[in-house]
């Protein structure tokens, strides 16, 4: 079998998901092609026609399409209904089944760098409201964490994400300002926006100053993998989380879905490292 699997993004061109999924491919020893359909709005439904007829296997969903995709797919997986995002679509007996591998993957990419952490006594910071916060907050409510809050720039779009905590654990919406003047009281802080991505990297969305000492301060962006936040993170104290881990274990959770298979994303995750590194991987 030769599988087809892609991207769909607007923009999506620099993406480093066909490396991470070749990478995939690789390690099993099964034929493969990953493509990326850079898809502008107004082409979304031509190259969504385009991929069912191709019957591409399985696809990941990226900005700005992540929420849109729910109207496209035949079927909803319930964990991504709750999110209310898809970024992975599974092809199977001629139907597309929705998917939402992010915020599992920003778990596991937590737990693997972390091990010694018990996720069920923490207090959470989530800093952004979008596409991705929305993953990754379902994800901490899904392991029982001990609080979870959002801060936001737009308060009322953080607002709106309380409406998935049905779990009765205690969950706020804040301003970016209340948020950073509170930050001692958080052991993880997650930055779920695009603030600091290159070829912006001077920005960072709030001050660290009052992190707590030993608290995990995550970035989701991972280019640059250093971004600001995370070296104020670390000046001030805090255990530094890069995004590069997210987006190989999300990458690797897509795959399974596609392939019914188990993945060992570890391995990848050291040879990405070395790859942004510049060093050269066989
Ligand atoms: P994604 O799917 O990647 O999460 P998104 O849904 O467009 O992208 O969400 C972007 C998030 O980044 C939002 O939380 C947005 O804040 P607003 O809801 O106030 O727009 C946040 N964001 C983007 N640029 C920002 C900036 N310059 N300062 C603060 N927050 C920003």
């Amino acid at each position: 079998m030769r599988y087809l699997f892609g991207l769909i993004g607007y923009p999506a061109l620099h993406s480093q998901s066909p490396w991470i999924h070749h990478q995939f491919l690789k390690q099993q020893n099964k034929q493969g092609l990953y493509r990326v359909w850079e898809t502008a709005p107004n082409e979304l439904e031509n190259t969504l026609n385009a991929m069912k007829t191709l019957q591409v296997d399985g696809f990941n969903v990226t900005v700005p399409y992540k929420e849109k995709m729910l109207e496209y797919v035949d079927r909803v997986d319930p964990y991504a209904a709750k999110v209310g995002a898809i970024n992975t679509v599974l092809f199977q007996n001629g139907e597309w089944i929705g998917y939402n591998t992010d915020g599992k993957g920003f778990v596991r990419s937590l737990q693997e760098s972390y091990p010694d952490v018990n996720l069920e006594g923490l207090k959470v910071l989530i800093v952004g409201a979008g596409g991705a916060a929305r993953g990754i907050y379902t994800a901490f409510l899904e392991k029982g964490v001990q609080r979870v809050d959002i801060a936001n720039r737009t308060t009322s779009r953080a607002d709106s994400l309380l409406t998935i905590n049905d779990y009765g654990i205690s969950s706020t919406a804040t301003s970016l300002q209340q948020a950073e003047e509170a930050l001692s009281q958080y052991d993880v802080i997650v930055q779920t926006t695009s603030v600091g991505m290159s070829p912006k990297d001077a920005q960072q969305i709030m001050k660290l100053t009052n992190v707590k000492q030993g608290a995990i301060v995550a970035d989701i962006v991972y280019k640059p993998l250093e971004t600001s936040f995370l070296q104020d993170a670390k000046h001030c104290g805090g255990r530094p989380l890069h995004g590069d881990g997210m987006l190989v274990y999300q990458a690797a959770l897509s795959y399974e879905i596609w392939t019914d298979t188990t993945i060992q994303a570890d391995k990848v995750l050291q040879n990405f490292k070395q790859k942004q590194k510049g060093d050269s991987i066989c």
